[in-house]
């Protein structure tokens, strides 16, 4: 790269908010883009034109029209739109309706959609068609998670003669080990990658085919979510099963803590309030629990009690089962709990049981409602997250800008944002405990509801929470220092 020039980054992602999105990964891929445009990076976007983003009502435009996709031996062809991110970012939208017109993005509450392993080969082949023809020579191709860890797979082999893509570095980032895109042997030859791929060098992970191995392997760099997480997949307990892989990367591998974008996470301005605050006056935050207890067809008298709040995707990894172990001792202290999530079939039932036996104090709402979200956030006293484990979890940091204390536990992105109330010293953003076991989470919810009972002390760690800052710009500083090292290798 010469001096002046900027550098360009194609982001290449599953999920995207505000157009695609069922957990923080489209956060991330909404807000760093953001964050990197202002330190001379150009960054462009792509993303799967689902049925989601058909029916969002965004302003598209075909920009090319059956553009042949070759994965393999089969010819598919897409059609690529162009919607805007802000507007210097622009989103190219692949098109395939027997692929992505679909109720969801990965699959249905019955499980995945069964040919996952052809829609996102296909995606990442089409990032390639689709820069030929814009004839688009990236500095940098930026993917994220197993969706998209092909392609710096098909870069690295299929595409290793490609002019185009001579200087084209990759990154791999890894924003949850616990989906690694693991699909039967029979896959492989529809993935158009050469026979010997499948061994244990290449994509082979105990005779299936596992997508993030294969990025893991081939991709220029690795990153993942946070410090703590990147420590932590490199042992047999959060590895699953790719700890020996991700160790020969040890010396790479690093993990860039994500950021909030408090342009759509500030109590200050959300539009989704009834009420706005800040840490110098919370009188908003009492109207917003006010808002939020009316809603919820709650206890009044919550008003003057904690009221415990969770905004999740229902999966084993959200420490699901332990809440609903110490859902009745919450609800014997007097406290309220509201909680908000879609995801396995076996915790949304159980959470709704719960949710029977306490009409007054307890509410389970399984949707996916962007404007709950945020009044949850506002309007909750305390934000649980016991997390069995947690890559860096955005949930906790959108909270401590609420003033909401969350109850974590120690580990990944929760372990580096949380810091540990002392009530003596008057210190402290928040309440961690380690063992997972509904025991450890009870101790450290009762130690919050003991400190929420003194308010003089409660309104001081509510400021402190709020002045935290966990915004874009110092992550994605040290993203722009990999782009930069990696193209200055040559
Ligand atoms: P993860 O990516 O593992 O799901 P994060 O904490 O990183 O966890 O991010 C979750 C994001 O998804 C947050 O923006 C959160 O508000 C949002 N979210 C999760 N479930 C829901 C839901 N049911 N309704 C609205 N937003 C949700
Ligand atoms: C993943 C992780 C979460 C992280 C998010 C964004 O979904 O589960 O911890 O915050 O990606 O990086």
């Amino acid at each position: 790269m010469s001096a002046g020039k900027t550098t360009k980054v194609l982001f290449a992602s599953s999920e995207i908010a505000p157009f695609a999105k069922t957990g923080g990964l489209a956060d991330v891929c909404e807000a760093l883009p953001k964050a990197l445009l202002p330190l001379g990076v150009t960054p462009t976007l792509c993303l799967p034109l689902y049925r989601i983003v058909k029916e969002g009502g965004w302003d598209l435009e075909v920009v090319i029209e059956d553009l042949p996709v070759q994965v393999g031996d089969d010819e598919i062809q897409a059609d690529i739109h162009r919607g805007w991110l802000t507007k210097e970012i622009p989103v190219f939208f692949v098109q395939r309706d027997e692929f992505f017109d679909r109720t969801s993005l990965y699959g249905t509450p019955k499980g995945d959609y069964f040919d996952n392993a052809q829609r996102f080969a296909f995606f990442s082949y089409a990032v390639f068609a689709l820069s030929k023809t814009l004839d688009q020579r990236w500095d940098v191709i930026h993917c994220h998670d197993w969706q998209t860890a092909l392609i710096p797979v098909y870069l690295k082999t299929v595409l290793s003669d490609d002019p185009l893509f001579a200087k084209t570095k990759t990154i791999l980032t890894i924003h949850n080990l616990g989906y690694q895109g693991i699909f039967p042997a029979e896959t492989f030859p529809r993935l158009g990658l050469p026979s010997q791929l499948f061994s244990v060098e290449g994509l082979e992970f105990w005779g299936k085919v596992n997508f993030l191995k294969g990025g893991i392997d081939f991709a220029d760099q690795v990153t993942t979510v946070s410090p703590t997480y990147a420590g932590e997949i490199q042992t047999p307990e959060f590895g699953n099963g790719l700890e020996g892989v991700l160790k020969t990367k040890a010396s790479s591998l690093i993990g860039i803590l994500d950021g909030v974008d408090y342009s759509v996470w500030s109590p200050e301005n959300d539009p989704h309030l009834a009420a706005h605050y800040s840490s110098d006056d919370l009188s908003g935050k009492r109207a917003c629990k006010e808002d939020l207890l009316k809603r919820c067809q709650l206890s009044h008298d919550l008003l003057e009690r904690p009221l415990l709040g969770m905004v999740s995707r229902l999966a084993g990894q959200k420490g699901v089962d332990i809440i609903c172990e110490v859902v009745d001792k919450v609800m014997a202290a007097g406290a309220g709990l509201v909680i908000l999530g879609s995801g396995e079939k076996r915790y949304e039932r159980l959470l709704v049981q719960m949710a029977r036996k306490y009409p007054q104090q307890m509410i389970v709402r399984i949707a996916f409602d962007e404007s709950l979200a945020h009044q949850i956030e506002a309007g909750c006293d305390i934000y649980l997250m016991p997390s069995l484990y947690e890559p860096c979890g955005l949930n906790q940091m959108y909270s401590l800008r609420y003033g909401t204390l969350p109850v974590v536990r120690r580990t990944g992105g929760l372990a580096d944002t949380v810091v540990e109330v002392n009530p003596k010293k008057r210190k402290g953003t928040g309440f961690q405990f380690i063992d997972y076991h509904p025991d450890a989470l009870w101790k450290a919810i009762d130690k919050a509801v003991q400190c929420f009972a003194n308010r003089e002390l409660w309104q001081q760690l509510i400021q402190q929470a709020m002045a935290q800052d966990f915004s874009w710009s110092r992550s994605a500083g040290e993203y722009l220092r990999l782009y930069q090292r990696l193209t200055k290798r040559g």
